[in-house]
């Protein structure tokens, strides 16, 4: 871990047309750090993931990114600086088998796996890869989407509820998946809904309310703050 933070917001602003939806947003990652940004529906998360892409119409405050500040750079610049984005909906092309989902997003950076690294990683990907995108369950969906980014380069990954919507048993590997690219030193902001998959996983957590930062935690004070976050979200 270096002394300066790897990704550094600071009172982000930002807007869907007319709808202000961030309202000083302040948050720090690491180099080599897990962070989970949890809080309820619309509080503002996959908005703090967007405005770091520079996918939002507008936004104001500070975005430094190794060093670099990116609040007024083209959005198609930014995840050349080494940035992977695996968003809610997945974006598993329909029609492309899994090997050519795989080959499509260009490198960003160096140091991308390559396809047969990530078959070793993720070897039920191997048993499907002249599958099309439709033939894949949402675990597999779910793999091919995380996979995908690993190919790029990027060392900072931004997951959007990687978990949602699956079986337990896939929850538990894509668990085992992000402890594993955490030995391998990438630097993960996960935004999830399910505070029980993200507890043991990050090394610190924030919680977003109406658009801003309400609750700041490490790990280690899980336990003893469990009863001011279980107010903040509802659980
Ligand atoms: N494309 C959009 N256009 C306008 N408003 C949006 C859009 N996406 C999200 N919002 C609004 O922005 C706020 C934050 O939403 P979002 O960042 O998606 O929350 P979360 O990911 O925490 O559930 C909500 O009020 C939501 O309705
Ligand atoms: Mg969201």
């Amino acid at each position: 871990m270096t002394d300066s933070p790897f990704l550094s917001i600071q009172n982000l602003h930002g807007w869907y047309g007319e709808s202000h939806v961030l309202h000083g947003v302040d948050v720090k990652v690491h180099e080599g750090e897990v962070v989970s940004l949890l809080g309820r529906n619309g509080a503002g998360r996959t908005s703090t993931l967007r405005a770091i892409l520079g996918l939002l119409s507008r936004r104001e405050g500070s975005i430094r990114i190794a060093g670099k500040e990116t609040i007024s750079m083209a959005p198609y610049r930014i995840p050349r600086l080494g940035i992977g984005y695996c968003p809610e909906e997945r974006g598993i092309f329909a029609s492309l088998t899994t090997e050519e989902n795989l080959e499509l997003p260009p490198r960003v950076a160096e140091g991308g796996m390559s396809v047969e690294e990530i078959y070793r990683i993720f070897p039920n990907l191997a048993e499907r890869r002249s599958s099309p995108g439709t033939k894949l369950s949402g675990g597999e969906q779910q793999m091919l989407a995380i996979a995908r980014i690993l190919r790029t380069g990027a060392k900072l990954l931004l997951l959007d509820e990687i978990s949602e919507g699956l079986a337990p048993v896939i929850v538990q590997k894509l668990a085992d998946t992000i402890r594993f690219l955490k030995g391998r030193g990438y630097t993960i902001v996960m935004v999830e809904q399910n505070f029980r998959f993200a507890a043991p996983l990050a090394d610190r957590f924030y919680v977003i309310e109406h658009g801003s930062v309400a609750m700041e935690l490490k790990q280690a004070e899980l336990e003893a703050r469990q009863e001011e976050l279980a107010r903040f979200l509802g659980v």
